[in-house]
């Protein structure tokens, strides 16, 4: 069974003004001017064809799914299921029932941590993250350690926002028990070399957990090229709905953990002397999941995979070094974060507007960046500044969009520096 979700079929080529049709939120005028998103690493827009999925889902195909006999419910079933094998392969896992579908980056985090961490954590134990990260690839750790009696560790990063893998190295031991790290930094962009972590940590015996929230949307996500030992994302920061995302875990890893949640669909059998749980994935799956969000999240999937991956990284190298070259030539803005290897990410600071101002006049212009700390406090701290404004690009963005977020910020500049 096919998810049905191109109705339009991608025909492989990388054709921007084309692929802007797909999805209608950008065309749209915001405070008088076309709407200019750059706020892709908070959520990306949605293509018509997730649109159309979860559409078709609802007006089709609801029921709940592995309960039914009836034809509505073996429907859903098979569309979520099918959707694990459009996960699969977007991954290039090796088994379907390694893909765990949870609400997010977060919880799949929050899941490892919990249930990984209850195996591999005591006293005497170490997790290692790094300055870089999201606060949900640090909060859960911080709690896993707080309850097992392990201790976090930080691994430092230059000031270019770079990861020190010497420091790494030597911080790794047989005490390390988990190397948690992103793929790609949600606030500065850089690409951390995975691979590399992967082989260290493996050789020290430490496994490793990668942030991919980030990087799904916009790099190759090969969990067996990666070496990794799980891999979470959210479907929304890759043209798929909120509420949805993926946790993979190797099967050998995975069969050893507790299940995180109790419910339904996660067990064999129930009574009240004992419960057996079902095989992967089932028991990491508790209750009534996101069916629709499931389904299209495969579209999503779906819809990038039919593109050509390699001229859409190219594309938004391209965003990247022209919003740099751009960006960096206006007086008083200082670009935070110059790692050489980067996602569309353009995080900055002005002289003299705190990046919340820069954000409010931006969007007076129509355009729209995120500003603050990105969910990352300890970064911050880390670079001496209380917030920066990040301008985030994706598959659909243009250079008159940079263009147009130059203008706005020339705009920010000349307020505030009285010019
Ligand atoms: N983590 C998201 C961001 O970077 C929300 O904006």
């Amino acid at each position: 069974m096919s998810l049905q979700v191109l109705d339009r079929q991608i025909d492989g080529s990388f054709d921007v003004e084309r692929i802007r049709e797909d999805f209608p939120a950008l065309a749209q005028t915001v405070r008088g001017r076309p709407l200019v998103y750059l706020d892709n690493a908070a959520t990306t827009q949605k293509p018509l064809h997730v649109l159309d999925a979860m559409r078709r889902f609802y007006t089709e195909d609801n029921a709940n799914i592995h309960r039914g006999v009836h034809s509505l419910s073996q429907r859903a079933t098979d569309a979520y299921e099918c959707a694990r094998c459009v996960v699969r392969r977007f991954m290039n896992a090796p088994d379907n029932r390694e893909i765990i579908y949870v609400r997010g980056t977060t919880e799949a985090i929050n899941l490892v941590a919990s249930s990984y961490g209850s195996i591999a954590l005591g006293p005497g134990r170490e997790v290692l993250v790094t300055e870089l990260e999201h606060h949900a690839n640090i909060v859960p750790w911080q709690m896993a350690c707080e309850r097992f009696g392990a201790t976090l560790r930080v691994v430092p990063i230059t000031d270019e926002g770079e990861l020190r893998l010497d420091t790494l190295a030597g911080m790794l031991s047989s005490k390390t028990a988990i190397v948690a790290v992103g793929h790609a930094s949600n606030a500065l962009g850089t690409v951390n070399p995975i691979r590399e972590i992967c082989r260290m940590a493996h050789e020290a015996g430490a496994a490793v957990l990668v942030d991919g929230a980030q990087a799904a949307g916009h790099l190759p996500v090969d969990v067996q090229s990666l070496g990794c030992d799980f891999y979470a994302f959210s479907g929304h920061k890759a043209l798929g709905p909120t509420g949805i995302g993926v946790l993979w875990g190797r099967m050998s890893l995975l069969e050893q953990m507790p299940p995180y949640q109790g419910g339904g669909d996660m067990i064999r059998t129930v009574s009240f002397e004992k419960t057996t749980y079902s095989d992967v994935p089932g028991k990491f799956e508790a209750g009534t999941p996101h069916i629709a969000g499931v389904i299209g999240l495969g579209a999503a999937l779906e819809y990038l995979m039919a593109c050509d991956r390699v001229a859409m990284e190219a594309h938004e190298r391209d965003l990247l070094q022209y919003a740099t070259e751009r960006l960096s030539a206006i007086n008083g803005l200082t670009v935070v974060g110059t790692a050489p290897n980067k996602i569309g990410i353009v995080s900055f600071v002005m002289d003299a507007a705190h990046p919340h101002d820069i954000g409010t006049i931006a969007d007076l212009q129509g355009v729209a960046i995120r500003t603050g700390h990105h969910c990352a406090m300890p970064l911050m701290k880390r670079l001496c500044l209380p917030a920066t404004a990040r301008a985030s690009f994706a598959l659909y963005n243009t250079r008159a969009e940079v263009d147009a977020l130059a203008d706005a910020l020339e705009r920010v500049h000349g307020l505030f520096s009285g010019g």
